[in-house]
This record gives C-alpha cells, structure tokens and sequence, in this order.
C-alpha cells in the first residue's frame, strides 16, 4: 500500500514561461487529511520511467482561508527531472499520488507584522502566507520579491492587485537582477534594520537565504523569528513500500514517550530504527515526507532523555539548542526519550 493518498489535477496554469501551477480537487474523503497552514508542502509522486517513480515536495501556493482547492506551483529547474516532467506533461484529470501538507514554515500567528524575503520560485509558500495574513489576519506585510527579469515573476498579476486592494498592509518592494544585479547586503540590510521587530520569512536559492539570515541577525533578529524554507530534491522515495521492521527484544528497545496530536503515547523503541519508523510501526501517525532528514515535516521538540540524528539538513544549532530533532534520523541515546510533537 502506498502512503499518499490520490488526487486528481482540476487545472494547471502558466504563471510565467518557466513556472506553472496545479490544482487540485479534494475530495469529501480528503478535506480532514488534506487540511494545511499557509507556508506548508506537499509531497508529490512523479511518475518515471527509469525509476517507478521520484517523490518531490512543492509548497501550497494556495491559502486556506481563501481557496477551497490546493495548488502548488512548480519552477523547471534546468536538468531537473520533476519539474519538467510536470511543466511538460501534467494536465486537468490526471491523478497524483500526494502525501498530506506537512512542514514548519508557517506563521504562529497572521496577526502579527511580517517581513517576507523571496526569489524566484521562493514565492509559492509566501504567496500562501500573504494571502492568508491578509484575509485573516491584521498586521502589516512587507515582501521584498527578487527575480531574474520582469518575464519571470510569478504570481506578478495576482500581487500587483493585492498592493492595490490592501494599500495600508501590504508593501512590495521588487528587485529585477537583470536591471539591478543581485540583491545587494545594504538594501537586504536596510529593509531587516526597519522590520527588526516583525516575523521574518525567507525563501530562495542558498546565497540569497544566508544573506537575509546574516542581516537579520547583524540587526539582533532573534533566531525564532526567523524562518526559512530550503527548495532541495529529496534523494529518498517516501511513496515505496518499506517493509516493517522486526519487533525488537526489550534488551534491544528504549522506551519512547511521546506526545502527538494532544495523545501521550508509550512505545517500545528499537535502537536501530528511527523514531518515525518506530512510531508508523506501531500504526501512529506521525507527520514526515522525505523520511531524509531533508524537508523538516518530522520535527519534534526532546524534552527528556538524548537522541542522536543521522543526518539533518534543516536544524541548525539554535534549532537543536531549543531541543528540536527530526524525528525520521533520531535514534535513541538513552533509555528513555520524551519528545512531543505538538510544537
Ligand atoms: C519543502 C520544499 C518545498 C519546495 N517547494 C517548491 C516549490 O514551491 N516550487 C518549486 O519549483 N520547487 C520547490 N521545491 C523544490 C522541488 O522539490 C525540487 O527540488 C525541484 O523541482 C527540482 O526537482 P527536479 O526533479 O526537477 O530536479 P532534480 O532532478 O532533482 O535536479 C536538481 C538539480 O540537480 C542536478 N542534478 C540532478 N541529478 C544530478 C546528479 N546525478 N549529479 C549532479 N547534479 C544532478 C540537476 O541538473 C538540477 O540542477 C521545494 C522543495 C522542498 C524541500
Ligand atoms: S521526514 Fe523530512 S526531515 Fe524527517
């Protein structure tokens, strides 16, 4: 049985010469597992002929306070396989295979003042934030939206008319590198300095998100109101069948405590599993998607015990200062472990 539920494509669109969207229906069975905060991705099964099939995240472009559909919309990235599979193939009344939403960045709170920091294709999960804090929430919104050329902004229309409406909320600076260069450290530097007391929110490639982290924090930004997404493939397939792991012996076991969807639940945790792994083997729902320690759905906060983590690309050190883990890497260091996942 495959983990992802199915869902059929009801529209894709053009967003710019590079970049399309999809939506998707959800059906009446899905609405309670396809339930999503704005900023968060889903995990989608791209079919292959190589490979069976590879799985890649896409951040939900749409809001759930203002559209009864999903979308994501998805960039071609040059020699990529997925998104030019989709840009090139994808069309209304093909079924996907999706996990459901997962991932952390979302806003706490919509009412809160917000400073979003985009380039290129990492509008999608702002657009989503935007359109939410803007219909639910009350603070003020600044988007600081870098692109290559005027041709590859995505979602330019849909901007341009939301500026408009909501004049007193929402300033949009664009920056366009064919006419400006990249975006310098003064300016990134300047807008940080004026937001300093806002949620910061940063997607784009690598070199841009480090130069809003470091101005940020050059401003005193403190660590938890900032927040970044990392576009990365997934090198893993969450979609294949794993078979389930052998019941360990108690000697080979810790034991687990753990805290998800406001359930306290005790689990016998074998040494040489994940904790993710460990809890899917006990029929538990935990959230994941990439099961790589690469997308940040499995987060958990340790509140007792020590774990160790195999890999993680997405925790840094004042993340695993706070206590986070990812919970598909976590092995047991201790002989008991306490963490919740309701963070
Ligand atoms: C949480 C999250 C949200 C995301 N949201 C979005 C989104 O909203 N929109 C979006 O467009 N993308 C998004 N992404 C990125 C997306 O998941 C894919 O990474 C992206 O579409 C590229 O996938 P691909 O299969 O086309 O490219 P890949 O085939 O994975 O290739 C990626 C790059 O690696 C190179 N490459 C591939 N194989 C090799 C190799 N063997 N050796 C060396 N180089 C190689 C390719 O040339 C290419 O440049 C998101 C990622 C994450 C984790
Ligand atoms: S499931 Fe992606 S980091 Fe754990």
């Amino acid at each position: 049985m495959s983990p992802g539920l199915e869902l059929r494509v009801a529209e894709v669109f053009q967003e710019s010469p590079q970049a399309i969207s999809i939506v998707f229906d959800v059906p009446d069975s899905g609405v309670e597992h396809f339930q999503y905060l704005p900023g968060q991705f889903l995990t989608l099964r791209v079919p292959s002929e190589r490979d069976g099939s590879v799985a890649r995240c896409y951040s939900l472009s749409s809001s759930p306070h203002t559209e009864d559909t999903l979308a994501v919309t998805v960039k071609r990235t040059e020699g990529g396989y997925a998104s030019n599979w989709l840009c090139d193939n994808i069309e209304s009344g093909m079924i996907l295979a999706v996990l459901p939403p997962a991932g952390h960045f979302t806003p706490r709170d919509l009412d809160r003042d917000m400073v979003l920091f985009a380039a290129g294709s990492g509008i999608t999960p702002i657009m989503s934030i935007i359109k939410s804090a803007l219909a639910e929430g009350s603070g003020h919104i600044t988007l600081f939206y870098a692109n290559q050329d005027s041709e590859n902004v995505i979602f330019g229309p849909d901007l341009a008319h939301y500026a408009k409406q909501y004049s007193e909320r929402l300033d949009i600076q664009s920056w366009l590198e064919s006419e400006q260069g990249l975006p310098t450290a003064d300016v990134v530097k300047y807008l940080c300095s004026a937001h300093r007391n806002s949620e910061f929110f940063v997607c784009g490639p690598p070199p841009f998100m480090d130069l809003v982290v470091r101005s940020a924090e050059s401003v005193n930004v403190t660590h938890d109101r900032i927040h970044r997404e990392v576009f990365q493939s997934l090198h893993g397939n969450p979609f294949e069948v794993k078979e389930r792991a052998k019941s360990a012996s108690a000697e080979d076991s810790a034991q687990a405590i753990v805290y998800l969807n406001g359930e306290k639940i005790e689990i016998a945790w074998p040494r040489d599993l994940g904790l993710l792994d460990a809890l899917l083997n006990e029929d538990y729902s935990p959230p994941y998607s990439c099961k790589e320690g690469s997308c940040g759905a499995c987060v958990c906060r340790l509140l007792q015990g020590d774990v160790a983590m195999l890999a993680n690309d997405i925790l840094v050190a004042a993340d695993i200062a706070e206590g986070e883990r990812l919970a598909c890497q976590a092995l047991p260091l201790t002989d008991e472990v306490t963490v919740t996942f309701d963070i």
